[in-house]
């Protein structure tokens, strides 16, 4: 019934970004542990999944652990780096079936090994899909990539008059993909907690007040509903 969205909606966002928030006060509102807010935080992503699938939309960013996140309780920190390393193993056979290609932003340096291998391993085996891409951000900071960028270009030596945007992009760590039409923050917060600022640029800005863990279709299409009513101008002045 939903599904032909194009029709209602003819301005589809090709590429949305979610920064999943709320897990631990989902848990506590329900005397759970965070942990536990966590856990169900992954059966959410799995919704998304599917729904972006669904609707067609050919990019999916989603901000799992902050550069800052380390700064957790280390209980916590390892907790989400095992169900972290855990669900790319378990989840490996669905982004085959479904053509799904995994890409990381971050850095890897300070993620445990067997979660290195994880991702390396997901994103060897779906390099050549292209039916949806799925990013996910972990141990990902927008300051610690700018630095990363400023890096590698003076490593390549390029002369300071050379230097554009386009120089720039190509040095984060989202070089080769579109920015995110739109950032979707569950959970009330009104911030962008390092995520993505420069290419949020010109995102639409969009924040819910659910929690991650309750996030389903239906708040999916909600969302595409809520872009197809946006007027994006891009600085253009319009007729
Ligand atoms: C989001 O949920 C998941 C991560 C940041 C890893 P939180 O763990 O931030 O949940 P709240 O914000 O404490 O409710
Ligand atoms: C942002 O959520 C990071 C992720 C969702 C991965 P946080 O819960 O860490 O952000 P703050 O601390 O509320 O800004
Ligand atoms: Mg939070």
């Amino acid at each position: 019934m939903m599904s032909d969205l194009s029709t209602d909606y003819p301005n589809l966002p090709k590429h949305l970004a979610f920064i999943m928030d709320g897990n631990g006060r989902w848990a506590k509102e329900r005397g759970l542990s965070r942990t536990m807010g966590h856990r169900r935080g992954v059966r959410a992503v799995k919704n998304i999944v599917k729904a972006a699938l669904k609707y067609k939309i050919p990019y999916l960013t989603l901000y799992a652990f902050s550069t800052e996140n380390f700064n957790r309780p280390p209980a916590e920190v390892s907790f989400l780096m095992k169900l972290c390393t855990r669900s790319m193993g378990k989840y490996k056979k669905f982004f085959i079936k479904n053509g799904i290609k995994f890409l990381m932003i971050g850095s890897v340096d300070r993620l445990p090994k067997e979660l290195q291998l994880a991702i390396g391993d997901l994103r060897d085996a779906t390099e050549t899909f292209s039916e949806l891409t799925l990013i996910v951000a972990i141990n990902y900071g927008a300051r610690a990539e700018i630095i990363d960028a400023i890096r590698g270009i003076v490593r390549k030596k390029i002369p300071e008059s050379g230097i554009t945007w386009e120089t720039v992009a190509d040095h984060l760590h989202t070089r080769g993909l579109p920015d995110p039409d739109m950032i979707i923050r569950t959970s009330g917060e009104k911030r962008l907690s390092n995520f993505l600022l420069l290419q949020a640029a010109y995102a639409e800005l969009h924040f819910l007040d659910t929690y991650w863990p309750d996030v389903d279709e239906k708040t999916f299409i909600e969302v595409l509903r809520e872009y197809a009513r946006r007027n994006r101008r891009m600085g253009i002045v319009q007729r």
